[in-house]
């Protein structure tokens, strides 16, 4: 799988000046973990992603990355954050950041949709080896 950058994808303007409906966007996902970017600001995306059951430890070396739940409850595992081990859990309308370099898993008891911002080119699956669960990046929604 190529997890090169594709820009060519990107649609005109971006996603920008015009409104985005993030729940909407979801509904147009087939499959869960399957992050789909729906606008950028700057060098960065935002991404709307329906997520459900367990998705891998893995960690980011150069970036935080923000999760914002839209629909359901969203837990993730932080192995070694600024709190030491622990569980982040959040519901509808509750963000987190986390840190570049600390170890997290997201996971969903039941479907959850949920807005990801993160800089363009970040793999999903941060430096861990690519497997089924990477996604190409720069797939437009
Ligand atoms: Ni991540």
């Amino acid at each position: 799988m190529s997890l090169s950058t594709n820009h060519s994808t990107a649609p005109f303007g971006r996603g920008q000046c015009q409104t985005i409906d993030l729940v909407g966007k979801t509904a147009l996902i087939d499959a869960h973990w399957q992050p789909r970017v729906v606008a950028e600001m700057n060098d960065y995306q935002f991404k709307v992603v329906k997520v459900e059951g367990e998705f891998v430890w893995h960690r980011h070396a150069d970036t935080d990355e923000t999760f914002i739940v839209l629909e359901g409850e969203l837990r993730i595992d932080v192995r070694a954050g600024p709190s030491g081990d622990t569980s982040i859990v959040l519901r509808a309308g509750q963000m987190a950041v986390v840190p570049k370099g600390v170890e997290h898993k997201p996971s969903a008891s039941a479907e959850v949709k949920l807005l990801l911002i993160e800089p363009r080119g970040v793999a999903n699956t941060g430096e861990g080896p690519v497997s089924e669960r990477t996604v190409e990046n720069d797939q437009w929604i």
